[in-house]
């Protein structure tokens, strides 16, 4: 495994290589991104990852200074994993102020956007930066994050970047916490909290697959229930897949059936998101 910082290095690297699947993070891993690591190798004969944290993604009251950079552990993880990884310095990836953005479509305002502003934006700026870097055939995103896939899909079908975006399920800890780089921040009683989140995303799950179609006495139910017990709820949404509507609203009236209930709520000072896809065959 060879560990690059610079753009020209990263280039030279990978001038001969054909097939390059890719895996962009922030660092601080987890069994979360080493799966995509695993399923990048049956996609490429060259794996690079990339370790990043971006600050043009992080709010200015967010925790861009206290993201966890552990570097030498993360290296030490990829090791078997990757080929090549790329480890840019801030002053690399934006040798020169930043003045040129990707322009996004409204629901990048939306959900998380509405929670972040501007984090889609920086986010997507740099995935692109980072796709016109490495050159990937195809690039992988966790699911856990999905509102950020779907934005992903859209920046590449829509620029018409020669990338394939495959996204990974989301792996889960034992109690069935999606497993984040933000989960070190929680105490020890928020910790065993935190798994409520997941818990009630699969009772909405259960619900729906039982008949429930009021969605939004569904969210409104959800967030009174985790707003009594001590969260601070920024959104519990059933959408459409596909798009990230409220599911009937887009393509005609023929309702969607594959259907996804987000959610990202605050316990004490930390912020979770996870998601469960729910497919109606009534
Ligand atoms: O999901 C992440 O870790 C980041 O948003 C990404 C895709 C690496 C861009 O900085």
């Amino acid at each position: 495994m060879q560990v690059v910082s610079t753009v020209a290095e990263l280039r030279a690297r990978l001038a001969d290589e054909r097939a390059i699947a890719f895996v962009p993070t922030m660092g601080n891993l987890h069994e979360g991104h080493l799966n995509l690591m695993r399923l990048a190798r049956g996609h490429g004969n060259c794996v690079v990852a990339s370790i990043f944290v971006n600050p043009l993604q992080f709010g200015p009251n967010e925790d861009f200074e206290k993201y966890p950079r552990t570097l030498e552990a993360d290296c030490a993880k990829l090791q078997s994993l990757a080929d090549v990884v790329f480890v840019p310095s801030i002053n690399e990836m934006y040798p020169a102020q930043q003045t040129v953005f990707v322009e996004l479509p409204q629901i990048a305002n939306e959900l998380d956007g509405a929670s972040r502003p501007g984090h889609f934006r920086g986010m997507a700026t740099v995935v692109l930066k980072l796709l016109n870097i490495v050159q990937p055939h195809t690039a992988l995103f966790g699911k856990k994050d999905y509102q950020q896939l779907h934005i992903i899909r859209q920046l590449v079908a829509q620029l018409n970047l020669p990338v394939r975006i495959i996204g990974g399920e989301t792996v889960r800890a034992a109690d069935g916490l999606a497993l984040s780089s933000r989960n070190q921040y929680l105490s020890k009683a928020e910790r065993g909290e935190a798994v409520f989140l997941y818990q009630m995303l699969q009772g909405m799950r259960l619900a729906i697959l039982q008949g429930e179609r009021d969605f939004e006495r569904l969210q409104q139910q959800a967030v009174e229930v985790m707003s009594a017990r001590g969260w601070a709820v920024d959104y519990v949404v059933v959408r459409n897949q596909s798009d990230l509507l409220p599911p009937g609203v887009v393509q005609g009236s023929q309702a969607q059936r594959d259907l996804v209930i987000l959610a990202a709520a605050r316990l004490g000072n930390t912020r979770l998101l996870d998601n469960v896809e729910v497919c109606l065959v009534d």
